[in-house]
């Protein structure tokens, strides 16, 4: 895709890119859910809960990109599986979930070390794959997307979130509230410029639209590819399925 003149590869960041961006997610962990509240006005946790209303009503859930726990900690039932390259991030969330589903009666959930790229699990393991707020991150997305295909069962479904662009206008508005409202937050709260939430701006200038991400998903085989921008523009829901035969 070229934005203003500028070609953008939306399918990448690049390695060398994607292992700094994964120093600087670990470093946002303790203020994580907090930074993510103010920079969404509080919307996060309705489109947590939209994703959560778009899983099947029972059977094995992957979760790719768990980072902290934040929506995972909230999956009711199901046998949940989570996964995260960032061992710091396997370790707060299995603490966070496990103690959360120990409260609520639920089976302990399982975390596992991995990338999106090559997931470590059987071909047609899951019901349902979701992934939330990581999927901008991804190093190579065309890859993770042919990953999620393999290892879901016929019938089951693949949910993302983040926030897409719907257009070279929306985006340029996504990036001025990302560069100024949120990095500005981050700032006072972190006491320097140099925090590791200005990555978010980052991943987002290559991210690409809405629609590209509804094609890639219909290329590598899902069917019923479809996108949903929900309130207030800021993220967008993309949900596919694989073909029962
Ligand atoms: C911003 S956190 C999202 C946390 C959580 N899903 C939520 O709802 O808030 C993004 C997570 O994606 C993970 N991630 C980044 N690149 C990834 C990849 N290639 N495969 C799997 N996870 C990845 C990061 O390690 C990080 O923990």
């Amino acid at each position: 895709m070229s934005l203003g003149g500028v070609f953008v590869d939306t399918e990448t960041i690049g390695k060398e890119d994607w292992e700094e961006l994964q120093r600087n997610l670990e470093a946002t962990i303790p203020v994580y859910d907090k930074v993510n509240r103010v920079a969404t006005f509080g919307q996060v946790s309705k489109w947590r809960r939209m994703v959560r209303e778009r899983l099947p009503s029972n059977g094995r859930i992957l979760e790719v990109g768990c980072g902290p726990g934040s929506f995972a900690e909230d999956v009711e039932g199901y046998d949940l599986v989570c996964l995260d390259p960032i061992p710091e991030m396997l370790k707060v969330a299995e603490e966070r979930v496990n103690s959360a589903r120990k409260k609520r009666g639920d089976g302990a959930a399982e975390f596992v070390h991995g990338k999106a790229e090559d997931l470590p699990f059987d071909d047609a393991s899951f019901d349902a794959v979701c992934t939330l707020f990581s999927f901008r991150d991804w190093f190579d997305k065309r890859a993770g997307i042919s990953e999620a295909l393999r290892v879901l069962k016929p019938g089951g479904t693949f949910i993302i979130v983040d926030p897409a662009k719907i257009n070279r206008f929306h985006g340029f508005l996504g990036w001025l509230w990302m560069r100024t409202y949120v990095s500005l937050y981050a700032r006072i709260l972190y006491g320097t410029g140099g925090h590791p939430w200005k990555w978010l701006t980052k991943t987002y200038v290559s991210f690409g639209t809405t629609k590209d991400y509804v094609s890639m998903l219909q290329e590598e085989g899902f069917i019923d590819a479809r996108a949903k921008v929900v309130f207030p523009g800021m993220a967008t829901i993309w949900q596919g399925e694989k073909p029962v035969n």
